[in-house]
């Protein structure tokens, strides 16, 4: 299989005062086309900076990102936001919905640019709402539908423009634990629907969907055994804290 991202030598850099966050620290990646993987670490490790350069919604510091053959450090901004809008479909763990319209008009909302009547839009978006389950929510607005209804929305306005590349930032982070399932079994249909899919999780469940798992520490991807060892002598560190 050809590799659908390639990152070599990636970097992203905060200034904050006088002091520097090495968010993303030299990250080498090749992500192969119809994968799935599972991102995980621990908070700040850069996970989220990591999926915004891959999604063009942030610029890397310095490095390369190759995503389908296009490199995304050569696309001026109109360029980058057509390479958002019509390759990567974007699911952030708050939802990220418009509070005044409804589910529908959410989900038709990323089509505004495309070349297709208001009706094909609508019937698109309500097409994807029937498929994530919620034919009969397409009016009610996001405060008029539960935290798992609302995910399942983002999830149909990320699909809108049938992009080959999904990008999850902790998507069931703010869900119950069965919500959270239905969430991981449409990255699931999606990802047996050949789309590439990288999901950023807490949840040890989303790791027996997923193809592959990268494991961050400190912005930068390290093997599994590394990331068991480092993560055993933090919870060692925290349990001899609380009994002394
Ligand atoms: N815009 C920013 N300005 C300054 N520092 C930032 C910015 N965004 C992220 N950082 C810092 O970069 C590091 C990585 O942040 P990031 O959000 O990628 O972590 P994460 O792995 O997604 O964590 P979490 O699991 O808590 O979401 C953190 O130390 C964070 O404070
Ligand atoms: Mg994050």
């Amino acid at each position: 299989m050809a590799a659908l991202i390639t990152t070599r030598a990636l970097h992203k850099r905060f200034q904050m005062g006088r002091s520097v966050v090495n968010a993303v620290n030299g990250v080498d990646l090749q992500i192969e086309r119809g994968s799935f993987w599972a991102i995980m670490g621990p908070s700040g490790s850069g996970k989220s900076t990591l999926l915004y350069l891959l999604g063009g919604l942030d610029r890397p510091t310095s490095g390369h990102i190759e995503v389908a053959g296009k490199s995304l450090e050569a696309l001026d901004e109109n360029a980058l936001a057509v390479y958002r809008r019509s390759t990567v479909g974007f699911i952030f763990q708050s939802f990220n919905l418009i509070p005044s319209l409804t589910a529908l008009e959410n989900v038709a909302f990323p089509m505004r640019f495309a070349h297709t009547s208001r009706s094909e839009r609508r019937a698109r978006a309500r097409e994807l709402l029937e498929r994530v389950g919620l034919g009969d929510r397409m009016n009610h607005r996001p405060t008029e539908l539960s935290g798992g209804q609302q995910q399942r929305v983002a999830v149909a306005r990320a699909l809108v423009n049938d992009p080959e590349l999904i990008l999850a930032d902790e998507p069931t982070g703010n869900l119950d634990s069965s919500s959270g399932y239905s969430i991981m079994q449409i990255l699931a249909e999606l990802h047996q629907g050949g789309r590439t899919v990288l999901v950023v999780t807490h949840d040890p469940r989303m790791q027996s969907f997923a193809s592959e798992t990268a494991f961050m520490l400190d912005g930068q991807v390290v093997d599994a055994e590394t990331y068991a060892r480092a993560t055993t002598a933090f919870a060692a560190t925290a349990g001899s804290e609380k009994v002394s």
